[in-house]
């Protein structure tokens, strides 16, 4: 049976083909989309093919693309593989995107997660001309049941000026019901407070609002998803967690987090953010609750065993096997897992509120706890800074955590002075490595130096960490934040990398010694 239920959009049901059709160049398009979840299969694909002949035909076809976060190849890969776009935002972690971002052909503009709708709101990027939103059905009055990720849908179904919706059955129909629309937002200055006082509790409605007339194509699909499986712990991944659960007991025993419930999670992307959820779910932690970005696979097992009672979030990304287990017991998820735009799941004020402990990865952090989220060498990025400031700045506990080297020991991911500043040293607390964990909270720049290099620095890379910042004490001409400038600047150049970030000129002894 159709999954289209309304008939004014029933009679815009059309191809992929014709829907991206519409679209000419140059607009702007919000599109649905977060870590691989809830994005549109069908209009992306063929907009890129459309873009592609006309680029062929020597037609001049770009669009800029707003998204929740991360998508997928079908929607970024296309696309970019296309040149279809000359600007993107706010996230992405796709390979060939990434590289078409780093030589310099696509203008990327990386947020906080959390910015993202009031900007829109506000007009601060200009017109959104067109939405292209995934959906898991369509009711008779015109409800829209959301799929796998709210992010910003909410947003671009209210700010653009023409939506295509896709119909995908291969969403979960008994996705109804466990999303959480708030609809009471107004600009400054009669914004409100959100009444988010726990993280499970529930403050909007479970359908997303559109404008009938603004609908100009409705497409069905029946794709899934494309998450990555997360690979199992490691020992280096396993440590890290070791060590934040030791800093959990201990912020219990001093009284600061209530035990056993400890305060709600917030949990990053990525395997060693995954590991330390699996660390959580076999410790003595029970009856926990999570105000995070993303439900992984970790979260379901802890959701599994009671663990964590409720998982609050705006999208799932979930590994192709935990979703399996997601879909066939449905029934015991729904009421303990809700799904918000980003704007809220993310917002500063509820995760102040909250007292969330929030647990991120980087690519480094410098001997005064300055963290770079995004940049490789400084030039290169990565991703993006994702929700990470806004859960990182406005959290009760904020943990960065990263193995102490990459690329297999060749570069220490504790340096003088980071090449790329996502999260200054007043937004850090604790810095945690395989090593161990830096407790900075208190702590003036000289202390946060001698800790992290003795706690997280790489046995490798300690002597030099360690002759710097005494050189620097002594050197330097200020004595707040030591540092002698031409030589914390050239840190990075001594690793001379080739464009796919293999290392063909590194002389590890040469750094020792220097
Ligand atoms: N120097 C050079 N390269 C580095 C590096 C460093 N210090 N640290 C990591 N890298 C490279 C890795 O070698 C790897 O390269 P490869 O893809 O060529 O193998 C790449 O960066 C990714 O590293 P990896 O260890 O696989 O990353 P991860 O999956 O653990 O993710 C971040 C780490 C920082 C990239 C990721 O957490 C992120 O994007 N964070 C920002 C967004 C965020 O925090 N969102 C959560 C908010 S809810």
């Amino acid at each position: 049976m159709s999954r289209i239920l309304n008939k004014a959009l029933r009679s815009k049901i059309m191809s992929g083909e014709e829907a991206a059709a519409l679209i000419p160049t140059d607009v702007n398009v919000g599109m649905s989309g977060f870590t691989g979840s809830g994005y549109p299969k069908e209009v992306p694909r063929a907009l890129a093919m459309q873009i592609a002949r006309a680029h062929i035909e020597g037609k001049p076809f770009q669009i800029g693309v707003w998204t929740g976060a991360s998508t997928a190849p079908e929607l970024d890969g296309a696309l970019a593989m296309a040149d279809a776009m000359r600007l993107r935002l706010p996230y992405q972690s796709e390979p060939v995107t990434r590289k078409r971002i780093n030589a310099g052909d696509i203008e990327y503009v990386d947020l906080h997660l959390s910015h993202v709708p009031q900007y829109v709101g506000y007009g601060f990027f200009g017109k959104l001309d067109f939405a292209i939103v995934e959906v898991t059905a369509i009711r008779e009055d015109g409800r829209l049941i959301p799929a796998s990720s709210l992010g910003n849908n909410k947003t671009w179904l209210d700010h653009a000026e023409k939506v295509i919706l896709e119909v995908n059955s291969w969403q979960n129909e008994k996705l109804e019901g466990m999303h959480d629309i708030f609809y009471q937002t107004a600009d400054p200055p009669n914004r409100q407070p959100i009444p988010i006082i726990h993280a499970y509790d529930r403050i909007g409605v479970p359908y997303l609002r559109c404008d009938p007339s603004k609908v100009v194509a409705v497409v069905e699909t029946n794709e899934h998803d494309r998450n990555s499986p997360f690979s199992p712990p490691n020992e280096i991944s396993s440590r890290i967690a070791d060590h934040i659960l030791d800093f959990l007991e201990h912020e219990v025993r001093k009284g600061r987090l209530p035990d056993k419930t400890l305060l709600p999670l917030q949990s990053g992307v990525g395997n060693i953010a995954n590991a330390v959820l699996i660390g959580l779910q076999k410790s003595r932690f029970e009856g926990m609750t999570s105000y995070t970005e993303v439900i992984q696979d970790g979260m379901l097992d802890m959701l599994d065993t009671g663990t964590l009672l409720s998982a609050s979030a705006t999208a799932f990304s979930l590994s192709p096997k935990a979703l399996e287990r997601f879909n066939q017991n449905i029934d015991f998820y729904h009421d303990k897992i809700i799904l918000r735009s980003q704007g809220i799941s993310n917002h500063p004020e509820v995760i102040r509120r909250l007292g969330v402990i929030a647990m991120n990865g980087m690519v480094e952090a410098d001997i005064y706890g300055n963290v770079n989220s995004t940049h490789i060498m400084g030039t290169k990025i990565q991703n993006g800074v994702g929700g990470s400031g806004d859960f990182a700045r406005n959290a009760f506990l904020s943990f960065f955590m990263t193995p102490s080297t990459a690329k297999n020991g060749a570069i220490s991911a504790i340096v003088p002075m980071v090449s790329h500043v996502d999260h200054t040293e007043h937004d850090t607390q604790i810095i945690v490595t395989e090593h161990g964990l830096a407790d900075l909270r208190g702590l003036s720049p000289k202390q946060r130096a001698r800790l992290i290099i003795d706690k997280c620095a790489h046995p490798d890379y300690k002597p030099a960490l360690d002759e710097y910042f005494h050189r620097a004490l002594a050197m330097s001409p200020g004595k707040q934040t030591p540092h002698l400038l031409e030589e914390a600047f050239s840190w990075h150049t001594r690793f001379i990398a080739t464009d796919d970030m293999q290392l063909h000129n590194h002389n590890h002894n040469h750094l020792i010694s220097s």
